[in-house]
This record gives C-alpha cells, sequence and structure tokens, in this order.
C-alpha cells in the first residue's frame, strides 16, 4: 500500500469489446473509495496455460503476474458461462498460481462482481470462483453479493451503469474490500512462510 491509497486490480473474465463485465469495472473505477484505485487488467494475448512453460513463462504471464503482485487487492468481474466462469479466465488464474510456491495469488484480498443478460446474475460462476480462493489461499469478501442480471436493461449503449441498486452494491462490496486488505495489511501473518 503506497500513502495508505489501496491499489486494486480489476480483471474482467471477458475479451469481449462491449463486455458487461468490462463496464461493470468501469463503473468501479468511478465507486471506488477515496482511499483506494481500480485499475483494469484484460486478458488479452494470455496463451492457454502449458505447465512445461511454467518456469518461463510468456511475456504476457510475467507481465500479468507482476502488475498483480504490485497490486493490493483484486477485483474479478466475472461472466457466466455454462454456469462457471469462462476458460480465459480460469486460464489466467492458473497461469498466475504457477510454478507451485510462486503463486500470485496467495494472501491477496478479492471481491467478485458479475453481469449477465440473464436472469441470475452470475451467481453460480460467482460460487465457482470463490471456490478456486480456497486452494488459492486468497481471503475474499462475502458481502453484498453484486450480482448484475438482466445487464443489458442496466446499462446504456454507452457502457454506462445506469441502475442504483447495482451501483450502491458495487460501491459497498469496495469498501469492503478496502478495508478487508487494510485490517490484513496490519495483522499478523498467520502462516508461516515455510509452511506454504
Ligand atoms: C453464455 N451466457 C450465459 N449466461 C448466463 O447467465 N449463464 C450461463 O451459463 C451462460 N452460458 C454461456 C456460455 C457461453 C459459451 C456464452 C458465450 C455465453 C451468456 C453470457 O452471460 C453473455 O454472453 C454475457 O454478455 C457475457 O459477458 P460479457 O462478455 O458481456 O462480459
Amino acid at each position: 500500500m503506497t500513502n495508505g491509497v489501496v491499489r486494486i486490480l480489476g480483471i474482467p473474465g471477458s475479451l469481449r469489446k462491449l463486455s458487461y463485465n468490462k463496464w461493470a469495472l468501469r463503473a468501479a473505477q468511478q465507486l471506488v473509495p477515496d482511499d483506494a484505485t481500480v485499475e483494469i487488467f484484460e486478458l488479452d494475448g494470455i496463451p492457454p496455460f502449458n505447465e512445461d512453460e511454467e518456469h518461463q513463462p510468456p511475456p504476457a504471464v510475467a507481465d500479468f503476474k507482476a502488475r498483480l503482485r504490485e497490486a493490493d487487492a483484486v477485483l474479478f468481474a466475472t461472466p457466466e458461462y455454462n454456469y462457471s466462469i469462462p476458460g480465459v479466465l480460469k486460464n489466467a488464474i492458473d497461469w498466475a498460481s504457477r510454478p507451485n510456491g510462486q503463486s500470485a495469488w496467495t494472501g491477496k484480498p478479492a471481491a467478485i462482481i458479475g453481469a449477465s443478460p440473464g436472469l441470475m446474475g452470475t451467481v453460480r460462476a460467482q460460487h465457482h470462483l470463490r471456490q478456486t480462493f480456497v486452494f488459492l489461499e486468497m481471503p475474499v469478501v462475502s458481502q453484498p453479493q453484486v450480482l448484475i442480471s438482466s445487464a443489458h436493461q442496466r446499462f446504456n449503449e454507452r457502457g454506462d451503469l445506469n441502475d442504483e441498486m447495482s451501483r450502491k452494491l458495487i460501491r459497498q462490496l469496495l469498501e469492503a474490500l478496502v478495508r478487508l486488505t487494510q485490517t490484513l495489511a496490519h495483522a499478523a501473518p498467520t502462516v508461516p512462510a515455510g509452511a506454504r
């Protein structure tokens, strides 16, 4: 944390140009508390994971891991694909978790938002994503849930999030993420480094 400012890296799980989830992260950039920032890292250019290359990852992956290490916290904006998270997002998570013992995720506070034109607002994908945080040892904010359902009605054609309830929930989630990050930054480590 530099000068008390919490730097949050926003990761959209969609490569689509007009992605609702990218737009949701843009809204998060406007709604973030004064003592935090949200930068967006897009996953274009990250190749499919290959364990043969994990010790010398491609430059796009090395860059991604470096950006994660610089960040104080992570905000995922995930679409739901077939009741789970998109492959591009899982692929990026896998790269940054390797090699064994050199994960960029360990201890990184996280929060999740998600947008879908469907009625369930990515709830199943978010649940799957939370499950990966268990192995990755990532503390995650659990409330409020930000499930942007019927996304086509909540964003306008320029990508602005016009729905007041969604904006309020994103603001509250970011406040909770900042609080969690600050609390953990001041807490003693609970897991001895040698035990990881
Ligand atoms: C979808 N979509 C979708 N939506 C949903 O609510 N539940 C689902 O299980 C799925 N499954 C699914 C699979 C695949 C392969 C695609 C391409 C799409 C629709 C999805 O929510 C929609 O395309 C969103 O617009 C994707 O998010 P972005 O790209 O707008 O951020």
